[in-house]
C-alpha cells in the first residue's frame, strides 16, 4: 500500500499527509468497487434479460422491501464515513498547534514573500524548521493566489483585505515546491517557490545569518540584492539583453520614448514611479505588465535599487 501510495501520490511529507492520503485512498477503492461492480452487473443483466423475440412482454415487477433499504443503508453509511472522517481531517489541519513557529506570507503576482520574526524577507523561498508544526499567516497584495504544497497535502486561498491561515510540520529535513494553484494573470505557471525545512538549529543559524544582511549593507549593494531576491532579472537584462522590460545596464540618466511619444529622462524619480506605478509611464515597444511593488519596497529599498541601477553604466 505504501509503495502504490508513493508511485500515485506526491511523497507524504509532513505528519497530516497519511490521514489525508488514507481518505483519499479510500474515496477511490469505494469508488472503484462500485463502478466495476455497477458496470458488472448491468452488462450481466443486459444479457441475461435481452428481449429474445418478437413478443417477448416485460412482466409487472414490484418493488423488493429489504433489497431498496439494503441499497439506501449502505451508501448512506458510506457517505457518513466519508463526513465523519473528512470532518475530523478538516479540524485538524483548521487547528493550529500553540507551539507552531509562525511566518507570514504575502502572495505577489507574481512572487511569493515570506516573512519572519526578525524581519527578514525572503522571495520565492520558504524556510522552516522540521519536526515542529509551522503556520503560516497568509494575505495577498492583489489577486487571488493559492497557497498550495502538494507533498504536505496542504492548501488554501491566498486572498487581499484578509488573512488567511494554513499549518503543518515536516517530518524530516528536506526540500518541497510551493504552487500558486489559483490562476492570477500572466505569470501564474512561474508562481512557484520551494520550501526549505531545516532542522531546527540549521535553521536558527539560518535566520540569525540572514535577519543581519540588507541594513549593513551600502545601498547599491542592497539594491543588487533586492534585485535578485525579488526576481527583477527575470524581466530586465544587467548586461543590456532585451527581456520582457528594458535593460538596467546603461539605463540611467538615458532619454527613453514611452508608449505615448513623449520621451522622459531615466532618473531617480522615473525609476521610483516605475517600482511604484508601473503603469504610469511605460516605455515604448514593451508590453504593461510589471506588478506595483508598493508595500513590498521600503524607500531605503527603493533608494538602493536606484543606486544599484547607477553603477549598471
Ligand atoms: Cu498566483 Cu496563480
Amino acid at each position: 500500500m505504501n509503495r502504490l501510495n508513493d508511485f500515485l501520490l506526491p511523497p507524504a511529507k509532513s505528519t497530516t499527509a497519511a490521514e489525508v492520503d488514507a481518505l483519499f485512498n479510500f474515496i477511490n477503492l469505494v469508488s472503484i468497487f462500485l463502478l466495476l461492480g455497477i458496470t458488472i452487473a448491468m452488462i450481466y443483466f443486459v444479457i441475461k434479460y435481452r428481449r429474445r423475440s418478437e413478443d417477448d412482454v416485460t412482466p409487472l415487477i414490484h418493488h423488493i422491501n429489504w433489497l431498496e433499504i439494503t441499497w439506501s443503508v449502505i451508501p448512506l453509511l458510506l457517505v457518513l464515513i466519508v463526513f465523519g472522517w473528512g470532518y475530523k481531517g478538516y479540524t485538524d489541519l483548521r487547528t493550529t498547534p500553540d507551539d507552531a513557529y509562525q511566518v507570514r506570507v504575502v502572495a505577489n503576482s507574481w512572487f511569493w514573500e515570506f516573512h519572519y520574526e526578525n524581519g527578514h524577507v525572503s522571495i520565492d523561498e520558504l524556510y522552516v524548521p522540521a519536526e515542529r508544526p509551522v503556520e503560516l499567516v497568509m494575505r495577498s497584495s492583489d489577486v487571488i493566489h493559492s497557497f498550495y504544497v502538494p507533498d504536505f497535502r496542504v492548501k488554501h486561498d491566498v486572498i487581499p483585505n484578509r488573512y488567511t491561515s494554513v499549518w503543518f510540520e515536516v517530518k524530516e529535513p528536506g526540500e518541497s515546491v510551493v504552487f500558486c494553484t489559483e490562476y492570477c494573470g500572466f505569470a501564474h505557471s512561474d508562481m512557484y517557490a520551494t520550501v526549505y525545512a531545516l532542522e531546527q538549529n540549521e535553521f536558527d543559524d539560518w535566520l540569525a545569518a540572514a535577519g543581519s544582511d540588507l541594513d549593513d549593507l551600502p545601498p547599491a549593494e542592497r539594491g543588487q540584492v533586492l534585485v535578485d531576491r525579488y526576481g527583477c532579472t527575470t524581466c530586465h537584462s544587467t548586461d543590456g539583453s532585451t527581456l520582457q522590460g528594458p535593460s538596467f545596464q546603461d539605463n540611467f540618466g538615458q532619454n527613453r520614448e514611452l508608449t505615448d511619444g513623449s520621451t522622459v529622462v531615466v532618473d531617480e524619480n522615473f525609476i521610483r514611479e516605475s517600482i511604484l506605478e508601473p503603469s504610469a509611464k511605460i516605455a515604448a515597444g514593451y508590453p504593461d505588465i510589471m506588478q506595483s511593488f508598493a508595500g513590498s519596497l521600503s524607500d531605503e529599498d527603493i533608494d538602493g535599487i536606484i543606486e544599484y541601477i547607477k553603477t549598471l553604466e
